[in-house]
């Protein structure tokens, strides 16, 4: 779909980074910044994602505030998960922010909910830019979201440090892994951690499936197995995800998380071996960027303010091979982005 172009002064811009954060997404704030001030646009933060523009609660962002963050984890602005659509005029307040600023355009930092907010938007006359940022990596349109080589990066290591005292104790490891729907950070995860087995969530899963490959480790002396799980991974003998809350929030997402427990009690019952779990949670979200992310996150920064001063409205940044391209928000936003069958059966050549 052609995207209109809207050519356009644009003296101001305002930049927000909303939902789950993801080291990286500093460096996308610091390239909108450098990028907008050398074409003359000054940049204007608004914390904690949509809330902030919903309390009109800005910052302006000079040269000098975005320096020395490009290694620097989490978001320098804040976010939260607030949806303006569940708010009483929500949009409308959106809107009124958006023009007391008098800006001329605007860039949201984030996966499916941001940017699922900021596509709504376009009905209300702004002018957005999107930028995906999440560690599930489940945006159409782009082959990487910021925050998702980090969050391997971060299972890699946490694998690797399970081998050790696996094989040590002769025990059977299980590591859940975040990604919400999406089985991407289990399965890239898992491949370069080189675990035994890999559940994703885009493929049901059954203890049997899992007592039959640690068997055939032990039949050729491995006493040990490394396991990693996806929070959204479906055991086939309960047939839906395992939640930790049942609460949801302002975009309908209940909390995600338990599968490896459910796995460890009746994997307990099949096997001699000791079962342990570990939940590597919010270590996936924090800490330094890889210098993958860095780089993404600088081109995609220097993208969207081009994108502005192109005139190209309600798309996001996306990477396709080496090319940053512009995305139509409703074309990045038709579902979860999930792992394909290719991957999928790949991972089950090493397990
Ligand atoms: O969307 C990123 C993510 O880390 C998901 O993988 C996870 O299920 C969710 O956020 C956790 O949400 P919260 O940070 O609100 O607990």
């Amino acid at each position: 779909m052609k995207n209109e172009t809207e050519q356009q002064q644009v003296d101001r811009i305002g930049v927000l980074t909303g939902g789950g954060d993801s080291p990286g997404t500093n460096a996308a704030i610091r390239a909108i910044v450098r990028r907008a001030a050398e074409a003359g646009i000054e940049t204007i933060g608004f914390q904690d994602g949509w809330l902030g523009l919903l309390e009109d609660r800005a910052q302006p962002l000079a040269l000098r505030d975005v320096s020395g963050i490009l290694h620097v984890g989490g978001t320098l602005l804040g976010t939260s998960r607030t949806n303006p659509f569940k708010r009483p005029g929500g949009p409308e307040k959106v809107v009124e922010s958006y023009k007391r600023n008098r800006l001329g355009a605007f860039v949201a930092i984030g996966g499916d909910d941001t940017l699922g907010v900021a596509h709504r938007l376009k009905d209300y006359g702004l002018r957005m830019v999107g930028i995906p940022q999440t560690i599930d990596n489940d945006l159409w349109g782009t082959d990487y979201c910021i925050g998702f080589d980090s969050a391997i990066g971060a299972v890699t290591d946490a694998l690797d440090r399970l081998h050790t005292t696996g094989y040590s104790h002769h025990r059977i490891l299980i590591l859940e892994v975040m990604g919400r729907d999406a089985g991407w950070i289990a399965l890239f995860g898992g491949l370069a951690g080189g675990a035994d087995v890999i559940l994703v969530p885009e493929r049901k899963f059954s203890i049997g499936d899992i007592q039959r490959r640690i068997e055939q480790r032990i039949s050729i002396g491995k006493r040990f197995s490394i396991i990693v799980v996806a929070e959204g991974a479906v055991p086939e003998e309960l047939g839906c995800q395992v939640a930790r809350e049942t609460k949801a929030d302002e975009f309908g997402h209940v909390t995600l998380g338990g599968v490896s427990y459910y796995i460890a009690d009746r994997l307990s019952k099949l096997t001699d071996l000791p079962v342990r779990v570990t939940t590597l949670a919010y270590l996936q979200r924090g800490g330094t960027p890889s210098p993958f992310d860095r780089i993404l996150a600088t081109r995609f920064g220097v993208k969207a303010v081009e994108f502005i001063l192109e005139g190209r409205y309600d798309v996001m940044t996306g990477l396709q091979g080496n090319r940053v391209v512009p995305v139509p928000l409703a074309e990045a936003l038709r579902g979860p982005k999930l792992v394909g069958q290719e991957l999928i059966t790949l991972a089950g050549l090493f397990y």
